[in-house]
């Protein structure tokens, strides 16, 4: 049986990352080629390994999504290497130094709007073009559930808030192509950005996974999963909408009323 994503082309960024290559993996799994993009050179042994344990067609592709000049650089590559393109995963993200209004670096505001919103802005740009071309695509973006309650750092609250605001825009105005636009917004995931903080606070941790009803917080192949249906042709009446895949987090827990 064809996998779920068998003939698509799909472009992920931050590949090397926790989700990221999570991602990488399940697309591989179910049939697409992929260029896997990362700022850091280790998205080439991600992909090489996935390939290896998967099979599939991959490529690695080293650019920095906030950068137009690369991006464009990236597209074109897109479409030499593999004839087009069907699926791109906006999930690449920095933040620096990033925290309350009052102490937050303009300087530092501004590297993080770029890692997580200018980056999102110029990926899908330069996809569109590409997915007119081939009649469809879907794009599914990461936010956070940070854009949807009052958790923790500022600019990347802000753009995470952004970038639904934008990928909802994109559903609309690409509708008539058949390109789909979707946002993801995760709760905690255990990967090296969220881990490597609160391995500092074990309590804190604790208090942090006893907030989630289903009683865990999240694995990278809980998104990838969920990243799957959305770029799939399952979700093919699905566009301008947000999903938050947490565990039951935003849903809340009941009170401990007797
Ligand atoms: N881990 C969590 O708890 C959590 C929760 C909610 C949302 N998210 C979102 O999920 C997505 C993936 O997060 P993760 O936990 O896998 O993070 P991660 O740090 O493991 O991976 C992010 C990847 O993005 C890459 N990257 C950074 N700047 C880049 C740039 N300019 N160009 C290209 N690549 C760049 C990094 O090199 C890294 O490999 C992000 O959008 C994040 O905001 C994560």
């Amino acid at each position: 049986m064809p996998g779920r994503l068998h003939g698509k082309i799909a472009l992920i960024t931050g590949a090397a990352g926790g989700i990221g290559s999570a991602i990488v993996r399940r697309f591989l799994a179910e049939g697409a080629s992929i260029v896997a993009n990362d700022l850091s050179r280790n998205v080439e042994s991600v992909v090489a390994e996935a390939v290896g344990d998967v099979g599939g067609r991959a490529v690695a592709h080293v650019a920095n999504h906030s950068n137009e000049r690369e991006v464009a650089g990236m597209m074109r590559g897109v479409r030499e290497s593999l004839g087009g393109l069907d699926i791109l995963v906006n999930n690449a993200f920095a933040a620096f130094n990033d925290i309350e209004i009052a102490e937050l670096e303009e300087s530092d505001w501004d590297r993080t709007l770029d890692a997580c919103l200018k980056g999102p802005f110029l990926c899908t740009k330069h996809a569109v073009p590409l997915m007119k071309e081939r009649h469809g695509g879907s794009i599914v973006s990461i936010s956070s559930v940070n854009a949807l309650r009052a958790v923790s750092e500022t600019a990347y609250t802000a753009a995470k808030g952004g970038l639904i605001s934008m990928m909802r825009l994109v559903a609309a105005d690409y509708a008539e192509w058949n390109i789909r636009s979707n946002v993801i917004c995760p709760g905690t995931i255990s990967t090296s950005a969220s881990m490597d903080y609160w391995e500092q606070f074990p309590a804190g941790f604790e208090a942090l996974r006893q907030m989630y009803p289903l009683g865990r917080i999240g694995e990278p192949d809980d998104i990838a999963d969920y990243v799957l249906f959305l770029a799939s042709d399952e979700s093919r009446w699905v566009t301008g909408t947000v999903h938050t895949v947490d565990g039951g987090l935003m849903g809340g827990t009941k009170l401990g009323v007797v």
